[in-house]
């Protein structure tokens, strides 16, 4: 059973301002210093090509919204440039996952092979998508979407080397009008309340080819005596509320049964149970 979990309360990057005195006079420094109101991504009403295809044909559809739950908990994460030019490093992302981020993409990469297309449904910080576009290599093909236009527009430039990789904006929730070989979903369950996540893994499985790997990266219920375990709580209580759920569920409950049903299973975990990698390979021939 899926339980619901404690509501966001609001976060301060007031410690950020600490850290680097030697920032030039700017917005910036103004911003992290907490002295300037951050400026949201700013999310015009005009119109842009999506992941579909017949959207493409048929002209141009409306951007999908930003989902309530990531202006509400995440803006200042995902949403507001001015942090995410400090956020996007792959320190910041290793110091988040306490210097397990190398080994968890690596898990996660080892699932795909050159040659084969691949959607990552959100952008990742750090050299994520580059290293993974490097495994599927130039026969291969990297298909990264995200909510965003920020997200995306920083993306396309870690990906400037990798001509056969492609960007669109995308609702991860959203089905998908066409499949992949593999799906690579690193960090997003956590991030979002339980409709979306039943909604992204059926999109996802959705997506996956007959023969095809659907591979999910996130947190996972630390052991009882994991010494990170009380941290953990705290900080995802404060900051993450929707990642307490991934202790408590199995990534397979959120799809629906039969289609589950469709796929084998397979869960291996790290760090002492901090983290996990569920692959769900559809079954039948294919890629
Ligand atoms: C993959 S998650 C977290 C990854 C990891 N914590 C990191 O270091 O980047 C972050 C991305 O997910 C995107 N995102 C959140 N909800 C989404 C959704 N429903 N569809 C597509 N992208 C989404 C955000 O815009 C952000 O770029």
């Amino acid at each position: 059973m899926n339980k619901p979990h404690a509501a966001a309360s609001d976060f301060r990057l007031d410690s950020l301002a600490e850290e680097d005195l030697s920032l030039p006079a700017s917005r910036e420094t103004a911003v992290l210093a907490g002295r300037a109101r951050p400026t949201p991504v700013e999310v015009p009403p005009v119109e842009v090509s999506l992941n579909s295809a017949a959207a493409r044909s048929a002209g141009s559809v409306a951007r999908p919204a930003i989902p309530e739950y990531l202006s509400k908990v995440y803006t200042w994460a995902y949403l507001t440039p001015a942090y995410s030019r400090y956020l996007d490093t792959s320190f910041v992302v290793s110091a988040i996952l306490w210097g397990n981020a190398n080994r968890l993409m690596r898990a996660g990469f080892s699932e795909f092979e050159a040659g084969q297309e691949v959607l990552q449904p959100a952008c990742v910080y750090g050299s994520f998508s580059s290293k993974l576009a490097a495994v599927l290599g130039p026969k291969g093909a990297l298909h990264v979407t995200d909510v965003a236009t920020n997200q995306i527009d920083a993306c396309r430039t870690k990906l400037a080397a990798f001509p056969s990789a492609t960007l669109d904006l995308a609702d991860a929730a959203d089905p998908r009008d066409r499949s992949y070989d593999g799906v690579c979903c690193f960090f997003l369950l956590h991030e979002v309340p339980e409709d979306y996540k039943h909604r992204i893994v059926k999109s996802l499985l959705d997506a996956t080819r007959p023969g095809g790997k659907a591979v999910f990266v996130d947190y996972h219920g630390p052991s009882l005596l994991h010494p990170l375990r009380p941290i953990m709580i705290v900080v995802w209580r404060l900051l993450e509320p929707y990642a307490l759920a991934l202790s408590d569920n199995e990534i397979r409950s959120y799809a629906p049964p039969s289609l589950a049903e469709e796929f084998t299973w397979h869960k291996e975990t790290y760090f002492g149970g901090l983290y996990q990698k569920v692959v769900a390979t559809r079954k039948g021939e294919g890629a």
